[in-house]
Order: structure tokens, then sequence, then C-alpha cells
């Protein structure tokens, strides 16, 4: 049985995952920012809860800090996301000055990675699954804070453009170590919270969502599946651009954690 943080535990696909994993008899590491709903969640589970703004590094630091020293850990699952919003909602900053979505979406599940992987290294076999979307778009490297012509759905496909070409750089990195790293859109317009402030008209259910993401978290034919991009429980290809070796060397350059 695997130890798993899932991030964004609180709502939609990350609860669904959350409480399918505790019934499979995983132990379930649940996240999330509102202190009330992390100690609910965890009460209910009966397992450890953290409490963390991934809006703000310091905190995203302090989160990994607080996994890392309960040891044992064989699946990182970045959920948490700041969705599309309202339409024509006004450009947010992170408590760092970051484009909101930019550092929820993007710089804090890197940050959290990274801090995390020598206890997944450590755990091996471990996995990494980053939980991205097909929508993407090329990020505009002269405007990464969109002080021009912002709106939210292009912040946000900018943040899992990024999402998705960290996840490639990662698995190139971690190839033959025994840590897998994977990225997936678990379905389209799932009936979750993000997608209900948006105000669209849901295209899916969290089930279908959740049942693809858990084949990557858990599910033994993906135990080797490293830098792979799915769509549902599908292989696809990502955004060109999170392929381009100088795109990803230029988001690396950009990525200040
Ligand atoms: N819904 C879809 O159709 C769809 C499609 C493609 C991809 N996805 C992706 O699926 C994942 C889950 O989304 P969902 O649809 O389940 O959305 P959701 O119900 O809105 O859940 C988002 C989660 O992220 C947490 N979160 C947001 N901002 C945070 C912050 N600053 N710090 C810490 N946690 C924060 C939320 O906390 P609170 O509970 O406190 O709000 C919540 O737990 C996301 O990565 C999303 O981009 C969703």
């Amino acid at each position: 049985m695997s130890t798993v943080l899932v991030t964004g535990a609180t709502s939609g696909l990350g609860t669904w995952l959350a409480r399918r994993l505790t019934a499979d008899g995983h132990t379930v590491l649940v996240h999330g920012r509102d202190p009330a709903k992390v100690k609910a969640l965890a009460a209910d589970l009966n397992t450890d809860g953290f409490v963390a703004d991934l809006a703000s590094l310091a905190d995203t630091r302090r989160l990994a800090g607080d996994v890392a020293a309960r040891g044992r850990l064989d699946v990182l699952v970045n959920n948490a996301a700041v969705g599309f919003g309202r339409p024509g909602a006004p450009r947010q900053l992170s408590a760092d000055g970051h484009e909101l979505r930019w550092a929820v979406n993007y710089l804090a599940p890197v940050l959290l990675t990274r801090d995390l992987l020598p206890v997944l290294r450590a755990s091996t076999p471990a996995r990494v699954v980053n939980v991205g979307s097909l929508g993407q778009v090329s990020i505009d490297f002269d405007d990464l804070g969109m002080e021009r012509g912002y709106d939210g759905i292009t912040a946000y496909r900018r943040s899992k453009l990024a999402l998705a070409a960290f996840t490639f750089d990662l698995a190139e990195e971690l190839a033959g170590s025994g840590v897998t790293v994977t990225c997936i859109h678990p379905a389209t317009f799932m009936d979750t919270a993000m997608v209900g402030e948006y105000g669209a008209a849901p295209l899916s259910t969290v089930d279908e969502g959740g049942v693809a993401t858990l084949a990557l978290v858990t599910g033994p034919e993906h135990a080797a599946t490293n830098g792979e991009f799915f769509d549902g429980l599908s292989p696809t290809r990502a955004h060109p651009d999170a392929y381009d070796p100088g795109i990803r060397r230029r988001l690396r350059a950009a990525t200040t954690l």
C-alpha cells in the first residue's frame, strides 16, 4: 500500500482521489488551503492533513518540509489549481508578486516536487502525477506576469503549458531513477468548483477524471510510465511548445523559486 500526497484534496477531483485511495487501503496525506476544510477531511479519512497556501512559495516550502518529515512518500499528486475564474475577473497576484495562476498551477508544483524529490527517491518505486490540462497556450516570456491583455483563461492555459513542459524536463532527469512523472488532462469540464465559478456547463463527471487520474497514481500498468501526457486514459501529445528544447530552456530560466 502506498503513501500518497494529494494537493487540493478539499474539493473536486482531489477529494474524489483522497476518498478513493483511502478506500483502496492507501495512506493519503490531504492538503488544502482552508484549515477548516482540511481538518474536516483529515478527520473523516482518519489521516494527516496539511494546510498551505500554494500562492506563497514560503508556505509551499514549509508544506514540503512537513511532508518530508513524515518519511515515506510513494506518490505526489500535484492536483491543486486555480481555474479560469469568473469571466472578466481582474488579474491577481500571489504573495510573492507572481501572476496567481502561474504561481499556484506552475511554480508551486515545481517547488513542491523539487523539495520532495529526496523523499520520493528514498521511497522508490515512486511517482509524481501532475494534473494538467489539454488547454495550453504558448507562454509570452516578455510578459510572464500578463500585465498586458490579461484574461484568466489564457493565464490558466499558460500555467498548464508550463506544467507539461516541467513534466517532460523532470522525466528526462529522473529516467532510470525509480521515480516517474506523468501529466494528465483528467476530463473536460468536470462538475467541480472551478468549472462552476467560470459558469460553464459540466461536460463530464469527476468520476471520469478520477478513474483516469487514479490509473496514473496507483495503476500497476503505469509503474514505469514516465514523461507521458494523458487525455483521460489515453496517451496523447501536449502542446508542441512543451517539447521544444529552446522554450523549455527559457522556461527553466524564468522559473524563479
Ligand atoms: N474541472 C475540470 O474540468 C478540469 C479539467 C482539466 C483539468 N483540471 C484540473 O484538475 C485539477 C483539480 O481541479 P478541480 O476541477 O477538482 O477544481 P476544484 O474543485 O476547484 O479544486 C481545486 C483545488 O485546489 C485548491 N486550491 C486552489 N487555490 C489554492 C491555493 N492558493 N493554495 C492551495 N490550494 C489551492 C482548492 O482549495 P479550496 O477547496 O480551498 O478551494 C481545491 O482544493 C486542477 O489541476 C485542474 O486544473 C480540471
